[in-house]
């Protein structure tokens, strides 16, 4: 639906994406819809890629008739003006509430020095654990004292890994690799079976993930079932699986992407975005559980052999990269704390925040304290040279000419490599080296500067000449048109609605 979406023509409308109990709202309640979590973080990554969807979620109350949760919903969709961006796009309701979610700083004081005690005489599982979070999280466990680790990965063991299991199994530690498929049931059912009597279950840990990065346009439902197999199929098996036993931690290795979505990471952050809504879920039913969105790891994992473009990409967004020495250490403490999900990410907000076309208000409260110090892209577009108001002066020839030489510019930007004189402004974006998420970075840019919108097609076949173009044709109309009464419809939107609470 969403690439249908947009390779509209005309102007998409609004995406609103309803679900029905699958988010947390007040701490430990039933979510009875776990599986529809994953269509959240699904959606913080359309927001991201395409913020001219203005794609929004609602969670409804599912203790309602679903008369009173319509009416709810036709309230929200009449009352959200069309004209302008939505302020909140992440809404539920509970007991005739309307709730919207803002990240907040964990307490470093809850921190405190109790650990969870890992003993010699149980077994731990690692989904993953040939992998590289997996394999250091393993090492710490003998180091604190466990004897009996079950590795389970689809692949044996390379010689790569060979050497740290060995290091492992010289302290004494019976470390087993398993090869399984942790998203088929009965694979995981008869590991669980076979498991030796003497040393019961005592602690998962869920680290099997695969990536399959690609902007929205590109993915496909294939792509996504790869992604979402050993997350959303592996951890439900291992919540149904082990819910008799008396486990002392259930830890899902989530990520950032679930938490606040990355680009071309959509299906990630579904996959994520499950294991989050897993770990309520689990709590509310009395079971243990603890999902951590960790941002990228150096040195270990899957992220350690991230290009230098990529590494670059992360750093101009403000976020850092996490030593395993440090994670291990976050991970300790979290261990024995009493929460469902917490996130550990090294952040730079003011560059983090800036990096945002629109800053989402899920970070307002690190968005009031980080603006001291830092301006939001909003503020930029007003200071930024001007251009609207440069092509408002200009008749269309000179126009294209203003154009072609912003959006040579811009490209010089994301295309790092390429020198203003080296843009050829006849071929199309592809075939100067732009792939289908540097489109995406050029389309928001343009939006974000001349408060346009055209579709991300025109951004991928076009040349930079017949783009300069289009975007003359269409800022030409929208001079000509009168400014929305948006001022009014906001007013009119805040009389509707009840009192907002945030969590
Ligand atoms: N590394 C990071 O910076 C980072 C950041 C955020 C979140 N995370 C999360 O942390 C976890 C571990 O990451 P990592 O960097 O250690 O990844 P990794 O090195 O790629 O290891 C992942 C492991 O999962 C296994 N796996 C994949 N699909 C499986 C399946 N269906 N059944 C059983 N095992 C499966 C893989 O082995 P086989 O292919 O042999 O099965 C692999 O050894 C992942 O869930 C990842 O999303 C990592």
């Amino acid at each position: 639906m969403v690439q249908a979406l947009l390779k509209t023509e005309s102007k998409p409308p609004a995406l609103w994406l309803v679900t029905q109990g699958s988010q947390t709202v007040i701490r430990d309640e039933a979510v009875p819809a776990v599986a529809q979590s994953s269509l959240w973080g699904m959606a913080r990554v359309i927001g991201l890629e395409h913020p001219e969807l203005n794609c929004v979620r609602v969670d409804l109350d599912p203790q309602m008739p679903a008369a009173v949760q319509a009416k709810r919903l036709a309230t929200e969709l009449i009352s959200q003006p069309r004209s302008i961006r939505l302020e909140e796009e992440q809404l539920a309701w509970r007991n005739g509430q309307r709730y919207i979610p803002r990240l907040v700083r964990y307490n470093p004081e809850q921190l405190e020095d109790t650990f969870v005690s890992i003993r010699d005489d149980k077994t731990y599982l690692i989904t993953g654990g040939l992998g590289g979070l997996g394999l250091t999280v393993a090492s710490w466990l003998v180091d604190q004292g466990a004897r009996h680790l079950l590795l389970l990965g689809r692949s044996r063991p390379t010689a790569e890994v060979e050497s740290p299991l060995e290091k492992m199994r010289q302290t004494g530690a019976d470390v087993i690799t398993v090869q399984a498929d942790v998203s088929d049931q009965a694979q995981v059912a008869r590991i669980l079976a076979g498991l030796d009597e003497r040393y019961p279950l005592r602690g998962v840990i869920h680290a099997a993930g695969v990536l399959d990065d690609g902007a929205l346009l590109q993915q496909s439902w294939q792509r996504f079932e790869t992604v979402l197999a050993p997350k959303v199929s592996g951890a439900w098996n291992l919540h149904r699986l082990t819910t008799d036993m008396p486990l002392d931690f259930f830890v899902l290795f989530s990520s950032a992407a679930g938490l606040w979505g990355n680009r071309g990471q959509a299906n990630h952050a579904a996959a994520n975005a499950f294991l989050d809504g897993l770990a309520h879920y689990r709590r509310a039913h009395d079971l243990p559980a603890l999902s951590i969105d960790w941002g990228a790891w150096s040195e270990v994992g899957a992220a350690a052999g991230m290009s230098q473009r990529d590494r670059l990409r992360l750093k101009t967004r403000g976020q850092g990269l996490i030593s395993p020495r440090q994670g291990i250490e976050i991970f300790t403490h979290l261990l024995a704390q009493d929460t469902a999900q917490v996130g550990v990410i090294p952040v730079d907000w003011p560059q983090f925040l800036n990096s945002f076309e629109v800053v989402p208000s899920f970070l307002a409260t690190f968005s009031t304290s980080a603006l001291k110090t830092s301006r939001l892209p909003s503020e930029q577009t007003v200071n930024s040279g001007g251009l609207p108001e440069q092509l408002m002066q200009f008749a269309s020839a000179k126009r294209k000419e203003l154009l072609n030489h912003y959006l040579a510019e811009k490209l010089t930007q994301i295309l790092e490599n390429k020198s203003f004189d080296s843009i050829n402004t006849r071929v199309s974006l592809t075939e100067l080296g732009m792939d289908s998420l540097m489109s995406i970075e050029l389309k928001n840019m343009v939006s974000r500067d001349l408060n346009i919108s055209l579709s991300i097609t025109s951004f991928i076949d076009s040349s930079v000449e017949q783009l300069a173009t289009l975007l003359s044709d269409q800022f030409t109309r929208t001079a000509l048109l009168q400014p929305e009464s948006s001022a009014a419809d906001a007013d009119d939107r805040s009389d509707d609605l009840e009192e907002e609470f945030v969590i």
